[in-house]
């Protein structure tokens, strides 16, 4: 049983996460997407908001999807639910550097996990969590970077400030 976590802050989650966690299905048998909580960083969205997301644009009801959070390590879990592979998305080259270290210090922690880096497709390779916050924080028009879901969360959060 070939089983996948794709891991990440999901704060929001994006057209391009949908991407990445769409062709991330047919690679494996189970996928776990997985909310990584960390108390350090301080997201626009609650864990249970962003389950919401993940819930609402990435489940379809499969059976063969897991969509949780976790704490820690992201070997441990990987480590407790089994997993083989890690999955995780490249934008672009400045993904790289900070991706390529998280990959060989999780190999140093874990050698018997695998991380694998599927490239974004072009049309998403320049969206990130970051930038959809900055430009919807100013009421701009986000409607072509998330699922229409996130938008009306994103709107109702911002309005709401
Ligand atoms: O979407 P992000 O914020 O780029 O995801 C980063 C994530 C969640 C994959 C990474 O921070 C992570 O694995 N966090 C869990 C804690 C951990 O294992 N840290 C060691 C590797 S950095």
């Amino acid at each position: 049983m070939r089983i996948g976590i794709y891991p990440g802050s999901f704060d929001p989650l994006t057209n391009g996460h949908l991407d990445i966690a769409e062709r991330a299905k047919s690679l494996c048998d189970r996928l776990i997407i997985a909310i990584a909580m960390n108390s350090a960083k301080h997201p626009l969205f609650s864990v249970q908001e962003r389950l919401e997301f993940l819930h609402e644009c990435c489940v379809c009801g499969s059976s063969s999807i897991e969509i949780t959070s976790f704490e820690g390590l992201l070997v441990d879990y990987c480590r407790e639910k089994g997993v083989t592979f890690i999955i995780r998305g490249l934008r672009a080259i400045v993904d790289f550097e900070y991706e390529f270290a998280i990959a060989l210090l999780n190999k140093k922690l874990a050698p018997e996990i695998e991380t694998i880096f599927l490239m974004s497709q072009s049309e998403n390779s320049f969206i990130s969590s970051n930038m959809v916050k900055e430009v919807a924080s100013y009421g701009g028009d986000v409607t072509s970077l998330v699922p229409q879901f996130i938008h009306k969360k994103l709107r109702e959060k911002y309005s709401s400030r």
